[in-house]
Parts: C-alpha cells; structure tokens; sequence
C-alpha cells in the first residue's frame, strides 16, 4: 500500500501512473486508470478539483479546453454540466464518451478493482474545499489507499490537521534549501522534486533516507532517465508510460 513508501534495498522502484496511463489513454479518465492498473502500476496518480457545486472531479488544467470538449474553468461549471463532457475524443476517437471522472467514483473503482491513488490537490483550495475532498476519501473507506500530493504547503498542513493517517508528499520544481526540515515541519511521508530540481542535488536522497522520508520524482518517461533516478536511490518514478517502466524494472 502506499504507506510502504520507503523502497526496501535492493527491491526496482515504485511505479507511478501519471494522470493514468497517459501516454496510452486520455488523462485523468477511468480508462487511463484501467490502462495504468493493468499495466502494474503500484499506484496511479491523479489531479483533484472541486467544480462549481463543490463536487471533486479529476482535472489537471483550470479550465477543461483541452481534456475536454468543452469550455471554461472547472469552478464555473457545475456536476450537472460537467457529466456531459466527453474527455476522450481529443485524445482519439476510440476514446469518444468517456466522462471526467468525480474522485467517488475513481475511489470506488479502485477499491473494487485494486490499486492505490497518489491524489493530488491542485490549484489553491481553501480547507473547506480540501475537507471535502477528504470526506470523499473517507466516505469511500480508501483513507488506508489514499497517498497526498501538492505543490501548496497549507494543502498539505490542512490534510494533516483533518486526516493526519493520510500519508503526504511535497511537490517542487526547485528544492527547498533544506528538504529535511520542511519534511520534518510539514509531516511528510515524501518529498517530490521534478527530475531537474533533483539532478542539481541528488544527495538530497539519502538524507531524506536517513529521516525515514520517500522521494518521488516526476514526470520521468525514458529508459536513460529511470536509470539515472534509480542510480540516485529514488523511492518512486512518476511516469506516463508505466508499462515501459514496469518492463524496465523486470529488467533490471
Ligand atoms: O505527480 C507530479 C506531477 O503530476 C506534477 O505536475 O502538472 O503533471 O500535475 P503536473
Ligand atoms: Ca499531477
């Protein structure tokens, strides 16, 4: 589950589906979830929103132009209107129909089916909205199958004080001076740089090890970059092409 964050020696790297498997079907659809749990994902990440109406969907963009083929900021619009979307033509045809998924409804296929969600807060949410997200992930039972991820320090803060069992990484694309104390002073389970935030100091790996914390780095698509994060001790690879992934572990 993904409270076993750390990566045991000697054991391939975490496998993350990032938005899905979105290389091989359209982001943050039910499809992506069913590509990247069959693929053997050990966890599939998504992005989280609350729409007009205060229902959480999964929506990477602001707006749904370009997952969708509709218009507008996702806070504009209400479940009503959003159940109408189809979010799988503009990816390809044979991907006509599918929804954008509310997060009940992801949970609740996860929990049937298996798999853990790396769910991801985005864009600035107050702690009223960020409860009721977590009350979805209650309301589901997924809290001992749910991992937390933002770039937004009071996102996670938040989560803490209302579901301190949920286990919590940090998202940043420049790492903090030091990684260490923010993971301490945010209750992190995970500290989670871009590639390029990590190759400036991949020490930052052991020493995070040695405070019993997980790294997580995103979004990493080709062999030569998993073997370099793999050299760097990294816990977890966040990809777009997990089946690759899960195949270059096998190999390894
Ligand atoms: O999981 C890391 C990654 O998803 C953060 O960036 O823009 O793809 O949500 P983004
Ligand atoms: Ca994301």
């Amino acid at each position: 589950g993904p409270n076993g964050h750390l990566r045991p020696e000697g054991a391939p790297v975490t496998v993350i589906a990032h938005r899905g498997a979105s290389s091989a079907a359209p982001e943050n659809t039910m499809y992506a979830q069913e590509v990247g749990r069959r693929a053997g994902a050990d966890l599939i990440e998504n992005d989280v929103q609350l729409s007009k109406d205060g229902v959480p969907y999964l929506m990477h963009d602001n707006t749904v132009d370009r997952t969708t083929d509709g218009t507008g900021d996702i806070t504009t619009l209400t479940s009503a209107q959003l159940d109408r979307l189809d979010a799988g033509s503009w990816f390809a045809p044979s991907f006509a129909g599918a929804r954008v998924p509310t997060l009940a409804r992801q949970l609740a296929d996860l929990r049937t089916r298996g798999g853990d969600l790396l769910l991801e807060v985005k864009r600035a949410h107050s702690r009223e909205e960020v409860a009721a997200m977590i009350d979805v992930v209650r309301a589901e039972r997924m809290t001992d199958r749910v991992f937390v991820q933002s770039f937004s320090r009071d996102h996670l803060r938040w989560v803490h004080e209302l579901a301190p069992e949920l286990p919590l990484g940090l998202l940043v694309g420049t790492l903090d001076a030091d990684p260490v104390a923010v993971a301490e002073e945010l209750h992190l389970s995970s500290y989670n740089p871009s590639g390029g935030a990590l190759d400036t100091r991949p020490g930052i790996v052991a020493d995070l090890h040695e405070a019993g914390v997980a790294t997580m780095v995103w979004t990493i698509d080709s062999a030569a970059q998993w073997k370099r994060y793999d050299g760097y001790g990294v816990d977890a690879v966040i990809t777009n092409r997990p089946a690759e992934l899960v195949g270059w572990n096998q190999a390894r």
